[in-house]
């Protein structure tokens, strides 16, 4: 499908609420199925990678009542996961694969694990190979380092690891396996990554020790079953950040967005170049910070420096972050980012070059990007590679462009906001 967005002249104006947060509501559903008794989860994304992760446990045995939002999913612990009878099939979603990994290493089953072609380019050598050391078998291609995966989970040892990479898929990954572990596993990486699962964690009555960049949890203990309220998805609400900061005479109102401190750098970036938004109405449910964000445009912008423990903060902001960047006076430097190689696609290529197409001036560096700021951007036609976020992305690009802007495969805004077009038309309409 290809998708024509057009220049705004008048503004975004009014409220919306972004749809549930992607991350949460993959895990609300891995928990529910490893916890004892009936869990509910209300604000459930219904987007095509957290329908994967349903379809998966469904086929692990675990019963999920699911009404759009709604969800009852009905948990038996570890043990009342079955080894499923057909493959398993993740989709585009790398959290479905790298933290189902970590649930089924320690499980005395064997699993298929499958995506589509973006997945089997993704690094899985970051959670298989120490989930290996904890004891399970896993084997794939090139020597078990991309999917397909298959698994044959084992009783596992506690492990102490030290990723490369600060990634909460990898030490999400290996806190089930420790779960499921004799003794105690520890986790540390370069800087702190989203802490969902350890606030999840937490919720489901799971004690765990937290220490700076180290994460402890000591295998044997139950999950009881909980009432999850996911908040809205930063990452979606991003988009709408940025174009209303950008377009003027924009204000909009973003109700009941998710601000977990590991997830918010993108605010913060937005108020330190001269950004206008305020957070109102917030509140803490099951560890995870939520409020209504009020933004408008903002006409004095400053241009930014992203790097270090940054980057974890707001890695799946920087395509929406480079479209700002180039409206921006004066260069905007991105580095320490090399992990945007390995996304849904490899985002520093493809920001590049789409953004390209409409004129911006963008410089690729070996782990990021320099962008030279104060373009006006033209019209034209854009590919979103099958990426979700490059697609919106294109879509806040094409709002304060000359002329129209024609997204090509902009289906892929399924995998994660399957309501964004109508979104930005309801705010784009006068
Ligand atoms: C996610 C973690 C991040 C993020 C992804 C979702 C998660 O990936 O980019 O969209 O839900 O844990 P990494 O763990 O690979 O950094």
């Amino acid at each position: 499908m290809n998708q024509t967005v057009y220049p705004n002249c008048h503004g975004l104006r009014g409220a919306i609420t972004v749809p549930g947060d992607k991350s949460i509501s993959h895990r609300a559903v891995m928990f529910g199925a490893i916890a004892e008794g009936v869990t509910t989860i209300e604000g459930f994304l219904p987007s095509e990678d957290c329908l994967r992760t349903v379809a998966c446990f469904r086929a692990l045995g675990v019963e999920i009542v699911e009404d759009g939002c709604h969800l009852r999913v009905v948990g038996k612990g570890f043990a009342g996961l079955t080894e499923p009878m057909e493959v398993l099939d993740v989709g585009n979603s790398g959290t479905t694969l790298r933290l189902l990994l970590g649930i089924l290493a320690g499980r005395p089953f064997h699993a298929t694990l499958v995506g589509d072609a973006s997945i089997a380019r993704r690094p899985m050598a970051r959670v298989t190979r120490p989930l290996k050391e904890m004891g399970a078998t896993i084997d794939g291609r090139k020597d078990g380092q991309y999917a397909p995966l298959a698994l044959r989970g084992r009783q596992l040892t506690a492990h102490t690891y030290a990723s490369p990479v600060a990634s909460a898929q990898v030490k999400s990954a290996l806190l089930f396996a420790g779960l499921q572990a004799e003794g105690t596993t520890t986790v540390s990486e370069p800087y702190v990554s989203r802490d969902h699962t350890e606030q999840m964690l937490n919720a489901f009555g799971v004690e765990l020790q937290r220490n700076d960049s180290h994460v402890s949890i000591s295998g044997g203990q139950a999950l009881q079953a909980q009432s999850i309220n996911v908040p809205g998805d930063i990452s979606s609400a991003a988009f709408f950040l940025v174009a209303a900061t950008l377009v003027p005479n924009s204000e909009v109102i973003l109700n009941n967005v998710g601000v977990n401190p590991t997830r918010a750098g993108v605010l913060n970036v937005l108020k330190e170049i001269g950004g206008e938004w305020t957070l109102k109405d917030e509140q803490l449910l099951g560890g995870e910070p939520r409020g209504n964000i009020h933004v408008r445009h903002a006409a004095q912008l400053k241009p930014f420096h992203i790097s270090g423990e940054q980057i974890p903060t707001l890695i799946d902001e920087i395509p929406v972050l480079a479209v700002l960047a180039t409206q921006i006076e004066g260069t905007s430097v991105i580095c320490d980012a090399a992990e945007l190689k390995v996304k849904e696609t490899n985002r520093i290529a493809t920001v590049i070059s789409e953004l390209t197409k409409l004129g911006a001036r963008i410089e690729e560096t070996e782990d990021g990007m320099i962008i030279y700021g104060g373009t006006r951007l033209h019209g034209g036609i854009v590919q979103s590679h099958g990426d979700h976020r490059l697609a919106m992305a294109l879509a806040v690009a094409a709002l304060i462009a000359k002329e129209e802007v024609m997204i090509e495969d902009s289906e892929a805004v399924d995998v994660s906001y399957p309501s964004f077009f109508t979104h930005l038309s309801r705010l784009s309409s006068r």
